[in-house]
């Protein structure tokens, strides 16, 4: 019986040149790359230390290789390793929480622009919390303001709380288990939003890493992709100050449909802002005076 020495002992090179063919064969764009990533989360291994010492044995080895089988069946790498960077703050992700894309950022910005004065007490009401990420990116740059997060998803809710937790936020931020506005009352400076918007016949054709893994309550938006927007318009005029502001996120083709659901809300509209790959992505909208 010969012993198969590479299998019983793996090097960093060895699971890094089967891995990357691995995931180069799955259709993965950075195979190496997330190899490394993957490897430096099962094993503490640095990638300064995977370039230095390749031939150093991997003690997790089938870890790492299940790791990989589960990234090449296209599951989410920020679920594989639990965590995804927003707003430069790391955030934990499960499968019950979409995984914060950084296109969501232009919330967090066109926000901020609207708080004039960043040492104000406001009030900011995140609708569609999911992992927490927009409302708790607003908070660490708001020093006094406070948050309150709803989710249809108790999962989705228990994580953003997490999150708040970890981040040091817990004291000003509040989760609520909700469906949009409709349990809440009084007045908020800001409501922001990043609702389902994606029609339900296109689901499918997106990347399997969205379409086989992210949860279908954060991804369906009803037949043309504008329900939840149908729902949380005409209910925000009523749950803002009087120079309060909607911030939304809107799917790239959806600024006409949105803004008219808008303007029939009552809201002013602001012209549409772009996300960094110059595709329309959030609608700011007030009662008065844009
Ligand atoms: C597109 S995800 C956005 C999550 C997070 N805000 C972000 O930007 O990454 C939409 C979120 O809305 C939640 N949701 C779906 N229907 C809802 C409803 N009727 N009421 C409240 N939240 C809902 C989903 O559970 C999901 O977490």
């Amino acid at each position: 019986m010969t012993l198969d020495v590479r299998a019983a002992f793996p090097t960093i090179k060895s699971c890094l040149d089967d891995s990357e063919r691995i995931l180069h064969d799955a259709g993965i764009d950075l195979p190496r790359l997330e190899a490394r990533v993957l490897l430096t989360h099962v094993s503490g291994l640095s990638i300064a230390v995977q370039m230095g010492y390749p031939e150093r044995v991997v003690e997790k080895a089938p870890l790492f290789h299940e790791l990989v089988a589960r990234r090449a069946a296209r599951e989410p790498m920020s679920y594989l390793v639990g965590q995804r960077e927003f707003w430069s703050l790391p955030f934990k992700v499960t499968p019950d929480t979409l995984d914060p894309r950084p296109d969501s950022e232009t919330i967090v910005e066109a926000a901020l622009d609207c708080a004039r004065d960043r040492s104000a007490r406001l009030r900011i009401l995140d609708l569609g919390t999911g992992s927490g990420c927009l409302l708790l990116a607003l908070l660490s740059e708001l020093p006094h303001a406070f948050g309150v997060g709803v989710d249809i998803s108790v999962a989705a809710a228990n994580i953003a709380m997490e999150n708040a937790k970890a981040l040091g936020l817990g004291a000003r931020a509040a989760f609520v288990v909700g469906d949009w506005g409709r349990m809440m009352a009084g007045c908020f400076d800001i409501i922001i939003s990043n609702p389902p918007y994606i029609p339900a016949n296109d689901i499918d054709g997106l990347a399997p890493e969205v379409s086989k893994y992210e949860p279908r309550l954060a991804l369906a938006g009803g037949a043309d992709g504008l329900t939840a927007y149908r729902e949380i318009l005409p209910s925000a005029p009523g749950l803002l100050t009087p120079t309060g502001v909607v911030v939304l996120e809107i799917g790239a083709d959806q600024a006409c449909a949105v803004s008219t659901l808008a303007k029939m809300s009552g809201l002013r509209v602001a012209p549409i802002r772009s996300d960094l790959g110059a595709r329309d992505r959030c609608l700011i909208c007030k009662i008065d005076g844009i």
